[in-house]
């Protein structure tokens, strides 16, 4: 638990990120998560999960951009990571993920307008390549904006995918609220640091809470995105699936790029929609971090990295 939050901790701070900052993705422990430094590398990997009957999800690495620039930058790189799935012909297997303060929601004095414009620009390209976009749920101060721009998006893009964090106490709420028809929503335990007056600290609670969150999920009228690498968490959702006469088509399941590949294809073979999380670009460092947290056991491996590069 110390660890876990200390490398939340350094997941924002800037001194390993330095240190870092020099290591390329093809290091041993960043190519493990992250699929490539450009979007046609992206692009490859995702051709070979393709191969294997698994969808994909594309997200550009960049998180708290922290000036109108960056936020920019970070639009053209999903307008031309769209482009280029478009002409490679995999666009409609292939939806793209992104982060709000990718696209400028930090920054003074309008970031979650200007945010959502960005969005907007990326959601019609995505729409014109045939295919969606998901927005991330980032830190639990950020949940509300989060929601209003999901909502005012889907006003003219109803496909675009929400991310609910089932470690929040309010999560519960959010699923009930967005259970609507149409509605995709993914749903994942919360990678962020969040104090106990918010949300569950406990694993067996967070779970508890995953498992409320999914029931309600599976009995709406939405399309449920389990994400997820839990083997628990992944035969209740099976069973709720069955229990609720969904067909494997009204739901997915979700896995990051890296984690349980052989689940992956076990989900396929029984008949499962599967979607990986597939990262790519230089700014792998924060998402490394929370990938250490949830797994401390590949520390080591990273500190390795560090010194041996
Ligand atoms: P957890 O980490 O508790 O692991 C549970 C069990 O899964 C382990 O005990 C083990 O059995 C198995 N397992 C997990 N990792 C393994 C590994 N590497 N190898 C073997 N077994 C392993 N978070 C967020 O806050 N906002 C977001 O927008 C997203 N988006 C997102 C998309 C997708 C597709 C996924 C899968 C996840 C996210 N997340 C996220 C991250 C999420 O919140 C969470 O931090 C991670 O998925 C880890 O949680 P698990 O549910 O896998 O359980």
């Amino acid at each position: 638990m110390v660890l876990r939050r200390a490398l939340l901790a350094a997941a924002r701070g800037r001194g390993v990120q330095k240190l870092a900052s020099t290591m390329p993705v093809s290091s041993t422990i960043v190519s493990r998560f992250v699929a490539g430094e450009t979007a046609d590398e992206a692009i490859e990997v995702a051709r070979q999960l393709l191969d294997e009957g698994i969808q994909v999800t594309i997200d550009h690495l960049g998180e708290h951009t922290e000036d109108r620039e960056g936020a920019e930058s970070a639009t053209r790189a999903y307008l031309d990571l769209l482009d280029r799935l478009s002409r490679a012909g995999v666009a409609r297997s292939c939806e793209v993920s992104l982060k709000l303060s990718a696209l400028g929601r930090d920054l003074r004095p309008d970031g979650e307008k200007l945010a959502l414009e960005n969005t907007r620009t990326i959601a019609l390209a995505a729409r014109n390549a045939g295919t969606a976009i998901s927005i991330d749920m980032e830190d639990y101060t950020t949940v509300d904006s989060t929601l209003s721009v999901v909502q005012e998006l889907r006003r003219d893009f109803p496909e675009t995918g929400a991310v609910l964090q089932a470690y929040l106490r309010r999560t519960e709420g959010d699923c009930r609220d967005l259970a609507y028809q149409g509605s995709r929503v993914r749903l994942c335990k919360g990678a962020y640091a969040a104090p106990e007056s918010v949300a569950f600290r406990r694993r067996s609670e967070i779970d508890l809470s995953y498992v409320r969150c999914l029931k309600i999920l599976m009995a709406g009228q939405g399309y449920p995105m389990v994400a997820t690498h839990d083997p628990r968490l992944i035969e209740i959702a099976s069973a709720l699936a069955m229990r609720y006469d969904r067909s494997p088509g009204s739901y997915e399941f979700q896995m990051l790029y890296g984690v349980r590949p052989e689940e992956q294809r076990r989900l396929v073979s029984l008949g499962d929609t599967v979607r990986v999380y597939l990262p790519y670009g230089d700014q792998w460092y924060a998402y490394l971090m929370r990938r250490l947290a949830e797994r401390p056991a590949y520390v080591g491996f990273f500190l390795r990295s560090l010194v041996t590069r």
